[in-house]
């Protein structure tokens, strides 16, 4: 069926409505999910390592890449009130619901966007640009320009930080982290994800 992913701009499937109620980094957290948008039933593990290992600038520009429901983000801006923390994704359910998160969450320091890659964000600039980025939209065409696009948009001393199933391109992801920033870490292996940061040093 076409259109029918994740990562659909606009997803074919009906816009029906759950729940997601979890523990992030010590605090309860509960996210609106819906049919169409990337783990509508659960916190996914990449997700979840990533969040649970992410470094959190305490003040400066977040931005949460690919947002899905709004989960990274929401998590960074709830624990570090200074930060101001950008939300985008381009299927418009996601951004629909991450808006929703938000208000939920009674967030201050939060913008959405919607857009493809980073189209929606201006001439922004980020200390922290973090993603579970959306593999299955395709490695070369959409992870690629995702940090190639990181690069440019980093304040100095920025970081990137992806999450990426050990087995399932985290070769490849290094080797894109590598060709770009010149070198990463491995700051986390969990569950068969590995957390990739990379500083724009
Ligand atoms: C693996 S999901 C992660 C979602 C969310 N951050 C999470 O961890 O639950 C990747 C997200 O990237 C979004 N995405 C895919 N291609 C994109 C693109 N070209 N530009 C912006 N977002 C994109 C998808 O819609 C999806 O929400």
């Amino acid at each position: 069926m076409p259109n029918s992913h994740y990562f659909s701009k606009k997803p074919s499937s009906k816009d029906e409505r759950g729940k997601i109620v979890t523990m992030l980094r010590g605090r309860k957290y509960s996210f609106i999910t819906s049919r169409g948008v990337f783990s509508a039933k659960r916190v996914d593990t990449g997700t979840r390592v990533l969040v649970e290992n992410m470094h959190i600038p305490e003040d400066g520009d977040f931005l949460d890449l690919g947002c899905g429901l709004g989960i990274i983000g929401i998590v960074a801006a709830s624990m570090m009130p200074e930060l101001h923390v950008h939300l985008t994704d381009v299927n418009t359910r996601a951004v629909k619901l991450t808006r929703l998160n938000v208000q939920r969450a009674e967030l201050s320091n939060c913008e959405v966007y919607e857009g493809y890659l980073y189209e929606a964000l201006g001439d922004q600039k980020f200390d922290a640009i973090i993603s579970n980025p959306p593999v299955s939209a395709g490695m070369h065409n959409v992870v690629h320009p995702m940090i190639s696009g990181a690069y440019e948009r980093l304040n100095p001393d920025g970081i990137l930080q992806m999450v990426i199933q050990s087995n399932k391109g985290g070769k490849m992801l290094a080797g894109f982290f590598d060709d770009i920033f010149g070198e990463h870490e491995v700051v986390a292996k969990k569950s068969g994800y590995r957390v990739l940061s990379s500083c724009k040093c």
